[in-house]
């Protein structure tokens, strides 16, 4: 029996009453940080953040209130896809440290209750990988591994086995001279896909997961899911076409076909399910908290359902919600807003937490996307709604993209392609050096150089000058881990909706405790509304507790609930003035 299900019951005997009462787990109102470790903090002054200088700020951490961070890869790797291409499963690259390093963050984050969530990277390898040279030799153990295939000849002419492209640019196949065949690769062509109907494939990953939890971590955040399983072959060995969209006229190009074969698959959810196994086996042999999977899956909204699990077997705690991420930009109104959050609820099975993600190492700033106005908006709507919040580093002080030349450019997605158009391919403008402070090259390195360029703003935008801004993005971000801390927002009930066009709000209640409501103007009018129109059982009075810099009101002023005035792009937090 899980320490949940022990707690239900033994309420449940001692009360000899049918009170529903289950103790939450510590990922379920969790507030997590995404940590891109090459850009993080630097030890070593040569440019490139790693993992020592991530331990030494640790306690920045615990400053804004983190319960667990998932670091983007630090295992072997030749940097092809910048660790997205792993060479060694179970090795740290030298590039970031040793595998010392990460123990020693390891129990230094221990020490400060921060969870450790490593970036687990099935889908592929990288072609420097041990098992892809072995599998490339024909190695007896290693040969089906990837997915290979001879390829078809037109009029005696090689041809790539299908119309398949990669995600990076251009046909999913590529010749391998060695073993004279193409090998799929969804990504960059130095990311060979594995080859996940082969259970030898499968039992390696499930030992990669072994030995990572071995060594400490809470749990994973499993990359690129979706892309696990490709359709199986037909009995010549053949892979079919996937049908052409309409959307491109470029065969090379991502968009060109409808991916109906490689990704999204049936089987691919199963594959969560069995590692979740995993988890749970060395939970019942080790203890201890909880060890969760967060799973990355760009697909349709009853499809991401599917990673949470069924009737008989659970999947990953936390699919990532990216509807805000897809269907919401600049110009979308409180309605679209109100409709991307409620949809999830909608979806979501019985029992399972809901989580909000609004950004990551791939997608621009949330300021940049969104507007620099709305930064706190985006901020106060993760952390006040129900289940478990993830921010990309550097969100909580307002970063925003970097213009990067076209020279200086480095991300393969943008560089597989020719230079027009980079700028909206390429991912290096999300990926600058955290701003530490206004010291050189913002405090993230006493080297010289860095691998990607300093945002010019750094000397406003950075962690010790917000810290002492009474209003600045960092602490409102803090004040909103305060309030988290409240019974309403750690389990309260949620109701979200827009009060017009322009205003989203969002209301927590919980028995008799007090409500939140916040109020999220997302455009430059004045707003005022009479809550009571919007929201029953309502009390008369409000208090402020939380404002931004947009706010004419101070923290713990009244506002009466019939008349609440918001200013162009105000975003605030109302607690009732009594418990209801
Ligand atoms: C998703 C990761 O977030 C992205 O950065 C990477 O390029 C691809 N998966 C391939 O691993
Ligand atoms: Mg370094």
């Amino acid at each position: 029996m899980t320490t949940r299900a022990f707690l239900v019951v033994t309420l449940l005997a001692f009360c000899g009453c049918s009170l529903t009462f289950a103790a939450k787990s510590w990922w379920e109102t969790a507030s997590f940080y995404q940590i891109y470790p090459r850009s993080f903090k630097d030890s070593d002054g040569d440019g490139v953040g790693d993992l020592n200088g991530v331990t030494s700020v640790l306690p920045y951490l615990k400053e804004i209130g983190i319960t667990g961070t998932w670091l983007s890869p630090f295992l072997k790797s030749p940097m092809a896809d910048f660790g997205y291409d792993i060479s060694n499963f179970t090795d740290v690259d030298p590039l970031f440290g040793t595998m010392e390093d990460f123990e020693r963050m390891v129990t230094k984050a221990k020490e400060l209750d921060i969870k450790i969530i490593l970036d687990f990277v099935p889908n592929h390898s990288s072609d420097e990988c041990e098992w892809f040279i072995k599998s490339a030799a024909r190695d007896p153990v290693y040969k089906d591994y990837y997915v290979w295939h001879p390829g078809k000849l037109v009029d005696g002419i090689r041809q790539p086995p299908n119309n398949w492209v990669s995600v990076f640019y251009g046909s999913a196949w590529q010749w391998h001279e060695e073993r004279q065949e193409y090998y799929l690769h969804q990504f960059d062509k130095k990311q060979p896909d594995f080859n996940f109907r082969n259970p030898a494939v499968r039992e390696a990953m499930n030992n990669v997961l072994r030995f990572w939890l071995e060594k400490g971590v809470d749990g994973f955040r499993i990359d690129a899911i979706y892309h696990a399983f490709e359709i199986e072959a037909d009995e010549d060995g053949n892979y079919a076409d996937e049908p052409v969209s309409g959307w491109s006229d470029d065969p090379q190009d991502y968009g060109y076909v409808r991916h109906i074969y490689t990704v999204d698959q049936w089987e691919t959810p199963h594959l969560v399910y069995e590692w979740r196994q995993i988890l749970k086996d060395y939970e019942a042999i080790h203890g201890g908290d909880e060890r969760i999977l967060m799973v990355e899956t760009w697909s349709p909204i009853d499809i991401v359902m599917h990673y949470y699990g069924n009737e008989t077997a659970d999947g990953g705690q936390i699919p990532f919600n990216f509807q805000m991420i897809s269907n919401l930009d600049y110009n979308s109104n409180a309605h679209h807003y109100a409709e991307m959050i409620n949809r999830w609820f909608q979806y979501m099975p019985t029992g399972r937490t809901p989580n909000w993600v609004i950004g990551n190492h791939d997608k621009n700033r949330v300021g940049t996307r969104f507007g620099a106005e709305r930064i706190d908006l985006f901020n106060i709507l993760l952390l006040t709604l129900p289940g478990c919040s993830i921010t990309y580093n550097g969100e909580e002080i307002g970063m925003t993209d970097v213009w990067i030349s076209w020279e200086e450019t480095v991300d393969p997605q943008a560089c597989n392609n020719e230079q027009e158009g980079y700028e909206w391919r390429s991912r290096d403008p999300a990926r600058t050096p955290h701003q530490w402070s206004d010291t050189a090259n913002a405090g993230f390195t006493t080297g010289r150089n860095t691998w990607l360029p300093i945002a010019e703003d750094y000397k406003l935008v950075n962690v010790k000058r917000e810290r002492g801004v009474a209003l600045s993005h960092l602490n409102i971000f803090k004040n909103l881990q305060e309030l988290r801390k409240t019974a309403t927002l750690q389990d309260g009930e949620t109701e979200v909706k827009a009060l017009n066009d322009y205003v989203l709000a969002v209301k927590r209640s919980l028995g008799e405790n007090y409500t939140y409501i916040t109020l999220l103007n997302i455009f430059d009018h004045i707003e005022n509304f009479n809550l009571h129109e919007h929201f029953a059982d309502l009390p008369a009075e409000f208090e402020y507790v939380l404002i931004t810099d947009r706010s004419i009101k101070r923290k713990g002023d009244k506002t009466p609930t019939s008349s609440v005035t918001l200013m162009p792009h105000e975003s605030i937090v109302l607690k009732s003035s009594v418990r209801v």
